[in-house]
């Protein structure tokens, strides 16, 4: 090391991933080695990342993270997992201009900072932990000069959260389950980029909840222990159903990918019905919102949309293309205006395009939109349900994640270490 005291600093994006064929359910606890394989959608990081900036100095005297703003423990075994694994595989580092040189053995003592910041509300439910432990471990893993590809970083990456594994890539991942004990063949592989089916529109609808939902973690832990269903499924159910959704992506065969897709959210919400205590991770809204697109499609005799809920109330709804989504979103507006005293522009974030596309400009736009059809032909009352969404975001497939060299989005300080 050399003697000037120093801090390099790392700052990378990281995507986070929606799964079409889910993960439930852990064969290890510690090394997190899931029961079935499964598959994601990673979401445009324009509209849904991580950003974590780390850094390296001879001052550190601890591992310290802080998230949101607010300073976090590192102490939890997960963390702590990843740390080690990173510190065991990192490699010389030299910046001459700065001064900077660090073997392989100083990596040992040195210690680190973590600064993270989500672009989106983390309170929403989506996924944070995925981008989150992604990014951690991917933006250490530069700073640490880890010589691994993005698959074995991947194995690290789940050691954290298992979902997260999936955030190393753009486009649809795969996570293998793998075989061995120790999960060295446990990791995730790129299916196709973000380019290969780049028509596909998602429109998240972050549904209002009061209720404190089970955790993921211990949602599928009591699953695993009370659920007879979730075997089924893990070895009759996903093994197929992973060869027909690789099929579907190759292909860009939206009726089969929407079939799987909201046919594998249905069942992991049974499974966790099927848990001792039962678990509720859906609410009405979600409800009603699996009827409207179910009607939907059956009107138009071929699936316009597919819908996917992960543990919580939020619907994640996937068009074929940029004309399905605009009418999707005409029909979620009709069904679920905004408060009166809620403005547009925070009412549908994310590509405000597709509001454009759907001819909606101000809440008159709104007011005046008209029963869809496939609500009239069954003169069922078109009843609407004002604040029961809290706001919609619309985005795409996107890409990995990045390692941004911009030292003005840099969220630590170069010169103390510390958040900025
Ligand atoms: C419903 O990855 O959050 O989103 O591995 O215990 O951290 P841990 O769980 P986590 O579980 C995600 C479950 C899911 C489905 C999925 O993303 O595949």
């Amino acid at each position: 090391m050399a003697a000037e005291n120093w801090v390099f600093t790392v700052t990378a994006q990281t995507p986070t991933n929606i799964a079409v064929i889910k993960y439930w359910g852990k064969r290890d606890e510690d090394l997190i080695l899931p029961i079935n394989d499964s598959i994601s959608v990673t979401l445009d990081p324009d509209h849904l990342c991580t950003t974590t900036s780390v850094a390296v100095s001879p001052d550190f005297t601890h591992d310290r993270m802080w998230l949101n703003g607010k300073e976090v423990s590192l102490s939890g075994g997960r963390y702590q997992n990843c740390l080690r694994e990173l510190r065991s595989r990192a490699s010389d580092v030299e910046d001459e201009k700065k001064g900077i040189k660090i073997t392989k053995k100083d990596w040992e003592k040195l210690h680190v900072h973590v600064v993270s910041y989500n672009n989106f509300p983390t309170a929403a439910g989506l996924a944070s932990s995925a981008a989150g432990l992604a990014c951690l471990v991917f933006s250490l893993a530069k700073l640490m000069n880890v010589k691994e590809d993005h698959s074995r970083l991947s194995a690290i990456a789940r050691q954290g959260s298992g979902s997260a594994c999936r955030s190393l890539y753009g486009g649809f991942v795969k996570w293998i389950m793998g075989k061995e004990e120790n999960g060295s063949d446990s990791i995730a592989v790129q299916l196709t980029d973000e380019k290969h089916w780049d028509d596909l529109v998602i429109i998240i609808a972050v549904v209002s909840s009061k209720q404190k939902e089970t955790s993921s973690t211990s949602g599928m832990r009591d699953t695993v222990e009370t659920s007879m269903l979730v075997e089924h499924r893990a070895k009759e159910v996903v093994p197929k159903r992973i060869i027909q959704m690789e099929e579907a992506i190759k292909n860009r065969d939206f009726p089969a990918f929407a079939r799987l897709t909201c046919a594998d959210s249905n069942q992991f919400h049974a499974v966790c019905l099927d848990t001792l205590p039962p678990i509720f991770y859906m609410n009405d809204t979600s409800h009603r919102i699996i009827s409207y697109v179910e009607k939907w499609n059956r009107f138009e005799g071929t699936p316009q949309v597919a819908y996917t809920f992960d543990a919580g109330p939020n619907a994640v709804l996937i068009s074929h293309n940029r004309k399905a989504a605009a009418q999707l979103l005409q029909r979620l507006l009709f069904f679920f205006p905004p408060q009166s005293d809620t403005d547009l522009s925070s009412y549908v974030i994310g590509d405000k395009t597709i509001l454009q596309d759907a001819g909606i400009q101000d809440m008159k736009d709104i007011e005046a939109l008209s029963p869809p059809p496939e609500i009239k032909e069954t003169n069922t009352p078109a009843q609407k349900y004002k604040g029961d969404v809290s706001y919609f975001i619309c985005t795409r497939p996107g890409r990995g994640p990045v390692v941004l060299t911009d030292e003005s989005r840099s969220l630590i300080n170069p010169e103390t270490g510390l958040p900025k």
